[in-house]
């Protein structure tokens, strides 16, 4: 059998998950990561190129010949690494940065929706932070959801209980420019309730494949309190997530987003992330990605029975339609661990203990901020680890993370205890 050696481009929980899964294939050959992390190391040879850094990660593809790259995170997708390495004859997975700009520009992205009929809240973009105020003034309708048009790390998008909120909001991203350029336009949308859940789907642009259901913990404490993150901790399946609805998604979201795409010559071939609310009026678009999410990776993957790199080259080829994607259909709870003070302020530097003794059958320790000292793992990062587990069900799965957990110490470790478990 040919091997493939691999660069993934990312360092961090997702890229540790995917790595993690592509080192079972019997066709991986080499694995490599840009920049890679401590757990990663373990895995993959990790070059000292930043994700964001196209002409080093184009040079090092070359250099060592890899048969394949996967770009995981949003911003080089953005920047269009896929476009550069595919004209270097290179074979990649991910969308894009056309594509990718579902992702990119919430203008765009809502711009689409309307325009080919996908459920998403009603809104309306402006460029004028006076005439924004002005519209909201008119409706006078709260909550009220304001968004940043580009990307900003997960934090763009503040739901605002009044009007003094909400002009804050917008003050901050188009005064102030909390987001730099990503706040040139802001997004007004209306304010939707129901529970949230994500589906990431793979697909080669024409066939959608999704995977199992997630659900994010975006907020830093129990209980869904205190300010946004990257997501604390994640569960899949979703208990929202019936088989009915699973159709329904399919037939009103899935299925036209990637159509629409191909229709305005954006093709999407890669993983697309959609990010729904179930409101009583049915399934509606929050948001989508152009990639896996993080930690939601770290939950679906670990899921995931078919060979990772079977998918990427049905993906790539255009012959997705022709795999069938199996998946186990066990629950699995992933538990992210925190630098003290993350997302405001944190310190970094700190020994990492109990990293073997976690890790068991089918508990997973992925690294997601970590780096190697003196023969030591230390912090690196505002989220440090991400300890999943899976269990016949989610309180299983959550039980046996939570043990992972415990047996992990670092100075200032702080993380949700309430992740698998009271599910809303
Ligand atoms: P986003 O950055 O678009 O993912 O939004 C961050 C979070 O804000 C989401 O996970 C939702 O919980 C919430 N959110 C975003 N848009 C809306 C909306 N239209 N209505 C209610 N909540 C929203
Ligand atoms: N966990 C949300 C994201 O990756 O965007």
């Amino acid at each position: 059998m040919k091997k493939i050696d691999i660069l993934v481009v990312g360092g961090g929980g997702r890229e540790h998950a995917i790595i993690k899964k592509l080192s079972e294939s019997p066709r991986c050959g080499k694995l490599y990561a840009a920049p890679g992390n401590a757990g990663i190391a373990k895995l993959a040879e990790c070059l000292p190129v930043a994700a964001t850094d196209l002409d080093g990660i184009v040079a090092a593809a070359q250099e060592l010949s890899v048969g394949c790259v996967f770009v995981a995170p949003d911003d080089p997708l953005a920047l269009g690494l896929v476009d550069r390495l595919q004209a270097a004859g290179i074979r990649t997975f991910g969308p894009t940065a056309a594509a990718a700009e579902i992702e990119g520009s919430k203008v765009f992205a809502k711009g689409l929706m309307k325009k080919y009929g996908i459920p998403t809240a009603a809104y309306e973009v402006f460029c004028d932070p006076d005439l924004a105020i002005e519209y909201i003034d008119r409706t006078d309708k709260y909550p009220v959801v304001i968004k940043a048009d580009g990307l900003a790390l997960g934090k763009g998008a503040s739901i605002a209980q009044n009007r003094a909120e909400a002009v804050d909001a917008i003050n901050s991203i188009m005064r102030e420019k909390a987001f730099g350029r990503s706040g040139d336009r802001v997004v007004v949308e209306e304010y939707l309730t129901g529970p949230e859940l994500t589906v990431l789907a793979f697909t080669d642009g024409e066939t959608v494949s999704p995977m199992v259901s997630a659900q994010d913990h975006k907020r830093v404490f129990d209980g869904d309190r205190g300010p946004n993150t990257g997501g604390m901790g994640a569960i899949a399946p979703s208990p929202h997530y019936t088989p009915e609805l699973a159709e329904r998604c399919m037939r009103e979201i899935f299925m036209p987003t990637i159509a629409a795409l191909a229709a305005e010559g954006r093709v999407f071939r890669g993983v697309i992330y959609f990010q729904m609310m179930i409101t009583a009026d049915g399934p509606k678009v929050i948001e989508y990605n152009a990639r896996f999410g993080d930690p939601e990776a770290q939950v679906v993957l670990p899921l995931m029975k078919t060979d990772l790199l079977d998918v990427m080259d049905a993906a790539i080829d255009g012959k997705l339609r022709e795999l069938q994607i199996e998946w186990d259909s066990r629950a699995a709870v992933c538990v992210c661990m925190a630098s003290g003070g993350y997302p405001v302020k944190y310190e970094k530097g700190f020994p990492i203990t109990g990293l073997d003794e976690a890790a068991g059958d089918d508990i997973f320790v992925y690294h997601a901020g970590t780096a190697e000292k003196d023969g030591q793992t230390v912090t690196a990062g505002g989220r440090v680890l991400g300890v999943t587990a899976l269990g016949n069900n989610l309180e299983e799965a959550a039980a046996r993370a939570y043990a992972g957990v415990a047996k992990i110490k670092f100075k200032g470790a702080h993380y949700r205890t309430d992740i698998g478990r009271n599910l809303k």
